[in-house]
């Protein structure tokens, strides 16, 4: 059965296109059919994967009840070259997100749309990803019904695992359950280890809020990031050999594995 993930926090900058970007390429590296999809206002996740607009767009897939979901759903390149198993729903870079957003609004089944369309895709998936926005919108709702499961990447800030939580009691009320009803992970990033007393505020809160719930894979704070993202690379292919190449890979492998 396809997983379908959504990667969000209620805090902005946390790494959920970075993880999102990551974590599909290295489950497609290991041989799972993996389709991103972009719900970022600007588009990150989509300058990714594709270099020239494309004909259709996430809108197309929400907006058009008669759209075929799979026009839609583009080969990912990465450094020009088709990635095997790895494919994407694209965004749009200029303000058509926003714009998506309030024509959503009057929408039947507005905050369903993209579950609906999910089911019409012709070759299943393994895993689905999904990046977000912060806040609230109907696209954030389109994006919490698709899901299987959640990944909340945090750094040990404060604000940032407040996101969480705000995010969590959303989840529950968009969905009519109970926390526990709700499959996620905390995913611990930008961990600096020289920051001794906010690892230790991070870690106790994440370990006593949520015991069996925080990935065993933790991101640390490495500026290669921003260098891969400038050139807009999964990090294993604009570095090979770096020790931050292998985050996002044991991060699949335990995502695969659970
Ligand atoms: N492990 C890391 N260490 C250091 N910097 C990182 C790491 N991961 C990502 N970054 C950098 O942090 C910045 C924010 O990351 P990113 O864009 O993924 O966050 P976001 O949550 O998607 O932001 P937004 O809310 O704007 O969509 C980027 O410049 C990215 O390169
Ligand atoms: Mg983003």
């Amino acid at each position: 059965m396809t997983q379908i993930i959504t990667v969000g926090n209620g805090k902005g900058g946390v790494t959920k296109t970075t993880t999102a970007v990551n974590l599909s390429y290295e489950l497609s590296k290991k041989g799972k059919r993996t389709l991103i999809i972009d719900f970022d206002g600007q588009g990150d996740t989509t300058k990714f994967y594709l270099e020239d607009e494309t004909p259709h767009y996430l809108g197309d897939v929400l907006l058009d009840r008669k759209f075929d979901i799979n026009q839609a759903i583009y080969p990912a390149l990465v450094n020009g070259a088709v990635q095997d198993n790895l494919f994407i729903i694209p965004a749009r870079f200029d303000d058509a997100m926003t714009k998506l957003d309030m024509d959503l609004f009057s929408a039947p089944k507005r905050e369903e749309r993209l579950k609906l369309q999910l089911q019409k895709i012709s070759e299943p998936f393994d895993y689905i990803v999904i990046d977000t926005q912060p806040g609230t919108s109907v696209l954030g709702l389109n994006a919490i019904n698709a899901a299987t499961r959640f990944l909340f990447p945090t750094d040990y800030s404060e604000h940032s695992i407040d996101g969480i939580e705000k995010l969590l009691t959303h989840i529950q009320d968009v969905l009519f359950v109970e926390e526990d009803e709700i499959n996620y992970t905390v995913l611990p990033v930008k961990i600096d280890n020289r920051k001794k007393r906010k690892n230790e505020y991070g870690e106790s809160y994440t370990s006593e809020r949520w015991a069996n719930k925080v990935a065993k894979t933790k991101i640390m704070d490495r500026s290669v990031f921003d260098d891969a993202e400038r050139e807009h690379l999964p990090l294993s292919v604009f570095s090979k050999g770096h020790v931050a190449a292998r985050y996002y890979s044991s991060l699949a492998a335990e995502i695969i594995n659970d």
